[in-house]
Formats: structure tokens, C-alpha cells, sequence
């Protein structure tokens, strides 16, 4: 290798969705809209919720044991637990506290979220990489939750269509065999941009100080400006990551990009030259579901044979902030 760095293993991926289904006829109950609006501009035909007091956590919880069960490794080795979430049920204690009491971890070792939005799972294995790579700490837990099903304003038909549940995680270690699972990887944010996805916290003032002003509710979000801003920058950001793993697009085998639009990974699909076989998409059934979408993305398709292992992937996303990140990476045999 020629440096001291500790290469990384992807050790286990897993996945966990709330059972309830909500089509975008369901929808047309709400608000003035229809499925062909919908899955034209978006790609999505139903996105799956929560359900009673079933939250982020539960669903996390599931993805993280589903994810260590592949990896092998035993819950009490694990060094590190990151969670990334932008609809955590409390502001604290955090996700990856919480993921740590359910799982029955005894040792104390350190847990945090990461609030990078839809970009967070690659947030978190950038975040992984620089700990394992310099030998800090050895077996890593990720785990990627939402459910902004809580968070989205239910009468905006221009924001609720998009959003879904989910969970997706990722356990990663240092490699033993000196290969280096993670190729390539990039993170990036412009919050100059912040304003066109927005989720305001209802904090009120001391009364003492000044009259409390309701804040707006809900997830706001400049659909159209999001969809000019990525469509600007993703397809060129996604090719310069290739650059940057020293391949070229033809030597990856998948794309597994964030599900926020069909629209936009078919542009990056376009740039890629990559056909149909080679990008995952499951934005038709569960919508976005935010930090979640490319674990998701990820573990079921290995899980249905449309993603062979033994192979390599881009991963990419974006979210608010603005945020965004990919990673090019190996998917060995046996994590899924
Ligand atoms: N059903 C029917 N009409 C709708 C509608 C719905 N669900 N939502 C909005 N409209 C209407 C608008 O009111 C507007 O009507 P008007 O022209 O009479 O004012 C018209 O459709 C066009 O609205 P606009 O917001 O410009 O639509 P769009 O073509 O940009 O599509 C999105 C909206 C949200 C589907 C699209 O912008 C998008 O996908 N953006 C990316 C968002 C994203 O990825 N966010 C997540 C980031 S992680």
C-alpha cells in the first residue's frame, strides 16, 4: 500500500421497512393529485410508513441486527455506532444511543448521529473510513433510519408523494487480506443552498423574553430548485469520483444511487452510458426514505440477485443542506 493506513472490509448489509403500504391512489384521498402525476415525475408508484408507536429506532434496530448477523461479528467487538438519521422520534439521547441499549451492548463504547440528511450513509462510511484507517477503532456499526412519513406536511402534495420509511445498515471493519473495500469516497456540502430543503424545530422562547411565534410544520422543500441543483451537479460529481478510484465507469459493475427521482439517477445513469441491468432502483415501491435509501437499495437487491457480489458499485446521494457524497466500493461474497 505504501502508507500506514488500515484498509477497510465491508463486513454485513441489512435492511428493515415498516409493513404499511400507502399508493399514490391512497393519495388522490388526501389532496388533489394523481397516480400519473406522480409516477411520471417521480418513479414512484407507493412508499411504505410507519405505524402505532413504531419509529425510526425500531427500524434501525432491525437493520442493524440484520446487518451484524451477516457481518459475523459479535455485538460486544463492535468499537464505534453511528447513526444517520434526519427524523430521529427525540433530538436526544441520540439514534445510535438508543440502537446500542436495544441490541444489549454491555461495553460502553461511543455512539453518535450524524445529521447530513440523505447523503448520511456515506457521511457515515467517510466518517468509518478515517477511524478504521487510522486504527482508532477496528469494527464499526452504521446504521442509516428515517421516517420523515412523521415530519412531511400531509396537505403539501408537493413534498408528502416523495417521502417513505426505512432502514438500512452497514457493519465495516478493518480488512484483514489488505483489500481496501471502499475504493473511493467523497463528501461535500454547500449550505449556501440550505434553503430549498428545510424542517424547522418547534423550540419556543422564554415568555419572559418575548412572545413564542409558531414556527412552520413540516418538511419544506423547493422541489423544482432541489431537482436544478442536483441535475447540475450529481452526473459530473459522479464521473469525477471514477476519476478519482482510478477506473473507469465500464470497470464498476452497479450504480446504486440515492431514490429521490427516477429522473435523476436516469441522468446520472445517462452519463454513466450504464444500462438498466446495471442501476438499482426501487424508488417505485418505497419512495425516498432518505438517509435509509442506499443501504436499502443495497441489501435488497444482493438479497434478490439483481446485485451479484464479488463485484463493485458506486454509491451516491444527496439531501438536504445541501449535502452530497458517493463512494466507489467492493461488495465481496457474504455480506448479505
Ligand atoms: N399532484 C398534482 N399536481 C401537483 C402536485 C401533485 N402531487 N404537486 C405539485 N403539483 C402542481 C403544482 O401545484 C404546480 O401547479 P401550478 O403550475 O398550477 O402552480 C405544478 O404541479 C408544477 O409544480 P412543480 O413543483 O414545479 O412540479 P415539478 O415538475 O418540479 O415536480 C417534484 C415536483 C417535487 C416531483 C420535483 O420537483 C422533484 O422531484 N424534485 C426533486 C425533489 C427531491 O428529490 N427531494 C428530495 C431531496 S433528498
Amino acid at each position: 500500500m505504501g502508507n500506514n493506513l488500515i484498509p477497510l472490509r465491508i463486513a454485513g448489509v441489512g435492511y428493515s421497512l415498516p409493513e404499511t403500504v400507502i399508493t399514490n391512489e391512497d393519495l388522490t384521498k388526501l389532496y388533489d393529485t394523481s397516480d400519473e402525476w406522480i409516477y411520471t415525475r417521480t418513479g414512484i408508484k407507493e412508499r411504505r410508513v410507519v405505524s402505532g408507536e413504531e419509529n425510526a429506532i425500531d427500524l434501525g434496530y432491525q437493520a442493524a441486527k440484520n446487518a451484524i448477523e451477516k457481518s459475523g461479528i459479535d455485538i460486544e467487538e463492535l468499537d464505534l455506532i453511528l447513526a444517520a438519521s434526519s427524523a430521529p422520534p427525540d433530538l436526544y439521547p441520540a439514534i445510535a444511543c438508543h440502537i446500542h441499549q436495544r441490541l444489549g451492548i454491555q461495553r460502553q463504547i461511543p455512539a453518535f448521529d450524524i445529521t447530513a440528511a440523505c447523503s448520511g450513509l456515506i457521511y457515515g462510511l467517510s466518517i468509518a473510513k478515517a477511524y478504521i484507517s487510522s486504527g482508532m477503532y477496528k469494527n464499526i456499526l452504521i446504521v442509516a433510519t428515517d421516517n420523515n412519513s412523521r415530519l412531511v406536511d400531509w396537505t403539501d402534495r408537493g413534498t408528502s408523494i416523495l417521502f417513505g420509511d426505512g432502514a438500512g445498515a452497514m457493519v465495516v471493519t478493518a480488512s484483514e487480506d489488505g483489500v481496501d473495500d471502499v475504493i473511493a469516497i467523497d463528501i461535500k456540502a454547500d449550505g449556501n443552498y440550505g434553503n430549498l430543503i428545510e424542517l424547522a424545530f418547534d423550540g419556543k422562547n422564554c415568555p419572559l423574553v418575548e412572545q413564542y411565534e409558531e414556527k412552520p410544520k413540516g418538511i419544506r422543500m423547493n422541489g423544482r430548485g432541489v431537482y436544478t441543483f442536483v441535475a447540475k451537479i450529481l452526473p459530473h460529481y459522479v464521473e469525477e469520483l471514477v476519476a478519482k478510484a482510478g477506473m473507469n465507469a465500464d470497470d464498476i459493475d452497479y450504480l446504486i444511487p440515492h431514490q429521490a427521482n427516477i429522473r435523476i439517477i436516469q441522468a446520472v445513469q445517462e452519463r454513466l452510458g450504464y444500462s438498466d441491468d446495471k442501476v438499482v432502483t426501487n424508488i417505485k415501491y418505497y419512495g425516498n426514505t432518505s438517509a435509509a435509501s442506499i443501504p436499502i437499495a443495497l441489501a435488497e437487491s444482493v438479497e434478490k440477485g439483481k446485485v451479484k457480489l464479488g463485484t463493485t458499485a458506486i454509491l451516491c446521494g444527496f439531501g438536504a443542506g445541501m449535502t452530497w457524497g458517493g463512494a466507489v466500493v467492493r461488495l465481496r461474497e457474504g455480506i448479505c
